[in-house]
């Protein structure tokens, strides 16, 4: 058997040689990093299983690097290695999708016991996942208004064929569960369903995450590495956030869609791939052809079926039916007794914008499932504290500072912006047209996050 390859990233150098060398002895491969940006460098340019990092760091900490690998690289299997003081961050890092901690000072064998767990438990994941696939091909995805009508009539039509999808709409609003329906419902169905978050990859790194690369081919590709589009072969590469990816990548990913052919970064070999091609955006791509950041040739090679969700203050008529769904499915996730959600309650939600869409109205409803605890009906009160736009009371206003007010309202509002993006801080950033640092410094300074 080979053994697995782990990834050791710490800031400091003694506990990086001696946590290798402890692998190294029950014959793991290791690679190490000094900082998360290393880090994510060799995770691009090697195929490593499983990277075990701190969780204090300089410069980029141990959860920012959480959040940033699970997007980029979701096969990667996570284990944070904790101090005392951040056993309690390191919890929330299992949240962002890291598999377990460790705690400091680090035993040999409390090493070896948790990594291997870590690695057994991602393949049960994966059996299992593929498991669930096969029994519930279809994915649910509901609606009663005539828009989403129309929209499962053109997914039907669409998924047995070969051919192309453009799915647009606003963050939220259910893109990549069509992907999914679309993928599934084809013939492709047993064959891998890959997504690539277009704006989640530096532009000098797209070309060898899409194509590949050769070992060699640049400072740090140690080892031959399959892109996206080969390991779609034979299935369906859905590739998300198409509106952000830079004229460069979008030059390369023409030429591939053209001639359904790739040579790997550093390799002379062409490589025939069949994978079908769906691509999602929240932007309106033709304002991005006139501003120039989008290509016009692509988006005419991409676009052969487009389908559009409308946002989900458009369709009303849907909320109703989410919301059970929704309501079941939390219930059945915390083992509670099936609620019941009354006229009023849908009548409150429906009265809200709904800037998220459907993955707000979803994280509301969990939340108001786990708050009212053992109550079994909930109606519009239960709902209407879970929106976000309460205004603050006279007597609040009057009686507090105006700087306390404004932090209030910051607050108020980068939780309603994060609620909307699943608590997902690239994103939440990107909407509210901050740096993705500068959002972690004030959700710090606002008392939203304690690392
Ligand atoms: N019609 C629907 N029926 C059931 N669940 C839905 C529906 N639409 C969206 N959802 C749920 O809402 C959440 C968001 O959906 P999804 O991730 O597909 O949206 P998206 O458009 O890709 O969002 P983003 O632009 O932010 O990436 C998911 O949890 C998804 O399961
Ligand atoms: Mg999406």
């Amino acid at each position: 058997m080979t053994r697995a390859t782990i990834l050791v990233v710490d800031d400091e150098p003694n506990i990086l040689s001696s946590v290798r060398r402890a692998l190294e002895l029950e014959s793991f491969r290791t690679e190490v990093a000094g900082s998360g940006a290393i880090a994510l460098e060799k995770l691009a340019a090697n195929s490593v299983d499983l990277v075990l990092v701190d969780v204090m760091m300089p410069e980029m900490s141990g959860l920012e690097f959480v959040e940033i690998a699970r997007e980029r690289f979701p096969e990667v299997v996570v284990v944070m290695m904790s101090g005392n003081a951040t056993v309690e961050t390191a919890v929330q890092a299992t949240k962002l999708g890291a598999t377990d901690f460790i705690e400091k000072p680090l035993s040999t064998e409390k090493l070896l016991i948790t990594v291997s767990n870590a690695l057994a438990l991602d393949k049960l994941r994966d059996q299992n996942a593929k498991l669930r696939a096969a029994e519930h091909p279809e994915v649910a995805f509901l609606g009663n208004s005539e828009a989403m009508a129309q929209v499962f009539t053109t997914i039907e039509r669409a998924a047995p064929t070969k051919g192309r999808v453009l799915i647009t709409g606003e963050n939220g609003t259910g893109k990549e569960l069509v992907a999914k329906a679309i993928h599934y419902g084809s013939k492709r169905a047993d064959g891998p369903f890959v997504r690539v978050n277009c704006a989640a990859i530096p532009s000098e790194l797209i070309e060898s995450e899409l194509f590949g690369h050769e070992k060699g081919a640049f400072t740090g590709a140690q080892t031959q590495k399959r892109g996206k589009f080969e390991l779609a072969n034979g299935g369906t590469l859905f590739l998300d956030e198409i509106g952000d990816m830079t004229l460069e990548a979008q030059a390369k990913v023409l030429r591939v869609l053209q001639e359904n052919e790739l040579e790997r970064v550093g390799g002379s070999e062409t490589i025939k791939v069949d994978a079908r091609v769906i691509a999602a955006t929240n932007k309106v791509l033709p304002d991005e052809i006139s501003k120039g950041t989008f290509r016009e040739d692509l988006y005419y090679r991409l676009n052969v079926v487009p389908i559009h969700l409308p946002p989900l203050r458009e369709r009303k008529l849907d909320i109703k039916l989410l919301v059970s769904h929704f309501v079941t499915i939390a219930c059945e996730e915390n083992g509670l007794k099936l609620k019941v959600i009354d006229d009023s309650a849908i009548a409150a939600l429906s009265g809200y914008s709904w800037p998220g869409n459907v993955r707000e109205l979803k994280n509301v409803v969990e939340r108001a499932v786990i708050l009212t605890g053992g109550k079994q009906e909930l109606s519009s009160s239960d709902l209407q504290s879970m929106l976000p736009g309460k205004h603050f009371s006279a007597e609040f206003v009057r009686n507090t500072p105006l700087k306390e007010l404004v932090a209030a309202a910051e607050r108020e509002l980068v939780t309603a912006a994060l609620l909307a993006n699943d608590g997902h801080v690239s994103n939440t950033a990107k909407e509210l047209g901050l740096e993705r640092s500068h959002l972690y410094k004030k959700m710090k300074a606002l008392g939203i996050r304690n690392e």
